[in-house]
């Protein structure tokens, strides 16, 4: 972490998320496809001594899209520098950066499809021929030089494949969407938080975090976190399921892993909007909240579990969600 591009402020969190995130493939818990294309993948490129292709990670936040980053990079044996789409302002961010790679290297981009324009557009032949222009003096004088740069891997990460140009797309060799994470996943996640934090823990309130995790491993270590607050004070440190129970409901976790925020979006759009078809805009202002982290974070689990569906019309609440929110469907009121 050099410069500023590279760096930014690590919150409580974070610094507990790095000791809690698997190293390795084989610690890697869930994801039973990427995982197993990725083992080739990185095999071959190890034996032909190449750096591996472009890998773009596509899917909801908090599915483990920088932590596979990390572990291809622990993998192969070699760096990774670290950076997202909205740091890198100018071409030249992105160009000191490039050319501070060793051969084979991985450079890690979140949030890639913020990348600017013109930044954008360093990378084209940056990825497909390891080589970037840089444009040298001003006005009259100014003159682009070729600069060579070692072979490396980009690690692309966007919770928006949507949003991403075709031309950028079409540079990744290999492309996955990580998909969410069943209870059984979750569970083993939780029991291997657990035993990383020295924590008793029952297996009836390993399942009980995993079912309220939103198929999300985020989610589990921070209930996990919360919950084990709880049992320190309350109970010798010891999770049981009567004690997960007790914070998880304080917390406004609903047993299907739903919060205030989910609960003011479906609250918002069957009490204001009589069910939809509303705006995102129209629901985003309802409810305080931005459209984008609406779209990005609250959204996709509620598409999941089939509450809403998004049609050319705006957003609808399903019949199964107004069963959830306890509330009398449209379609049944006359
Ligand atoms: N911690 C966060 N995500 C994980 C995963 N997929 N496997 C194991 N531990 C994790």
């Amino acid at each position: 972490m050099e410069n500023r591009i590279l760096s930014e402020d690590i919150i409580e969190e974070d610094i507990q998320n790095l000791s809690l995130r698997p190293k390795l493939l084989n610690e890697y818990i869930g994801q039973t496809k990427v995982k197993e294309m990725m083992e080739i993948f990185i095999k071959a490129a190890k034996n032909r001594n190449e750096a591996l292709d472009h890998v773009l990670l596509y899917g909801p936040p908090g599915l483990g899209k920088t932590t596979l980053a990390n572990i291809i990079a622990n993998e192969i044996g070699v760096n990774i520098k670290i950076t997202s789409g909205p740091s890198i302002e100018r071409s030249g961010d992105l160009a000191v950066i490039l050319t501070s790679l060793q051969p084979g290297d991985i450079l890690f981009i979140d949030e890639i499809h913020r990348l600017p324009r013109i930044v954008e557009e360093i990378l084209y032949p940056a990825m497909e021929d390891f080589v970037i222009d840089i444009i040298v003096g001003r006005d009259s004088t100014s003159k682009s030089i070729r600069v060579d740069l070692p072979p490396f891997t980009l690690v692309g990460a966007t919770t928006r494949f949507g949003d991403l140009s075709a031309p950028l797309r079409d540079r990744f060799g290999v492309v996955h969407k990580l998909e969410y994470y069943n209870n059984a996943e979750l569970k083993e996640i939780c029991k291997r938080t657990a035993g990383i934090f020295e924590t008793e823990i029952h297996e009836d309130a390993e399942f009980e975090i995993a079912r309220r995790s939103r198929g999300t491993p985020r989610i589990v270590n921070r209930l996990f976190r919360r919950v084990r607050d709880f049992a320190d004070v309350l109970n010798d440190g010891v999770i049981s399921m009567e004690i997960c129970k007790l914070a998880l409901g304080k917390l406004h976790i609903d047993e299907i892993g739903l919060d205030n925020k989910d609960y003011d979006y479906l609250n918002g759009l069957i009490e204001n909007f009589n069910g939809g078809p509303v705006g995102l805009e129209s629901i985003a202002a309802s409810i305080g909240e931005e459209a984008t982290t609406i779209e990005d974070v609250y959204e996709p689990f509620l598409l999941q579990l089939g509450f809403i569906k998004r049609t050319s019309r705006g957003r609808v609440a399903t019949e199964k969600a107004y069963k959830h929110m306890n509330k009398l469907h449209k379609s049944r009121l006359f």
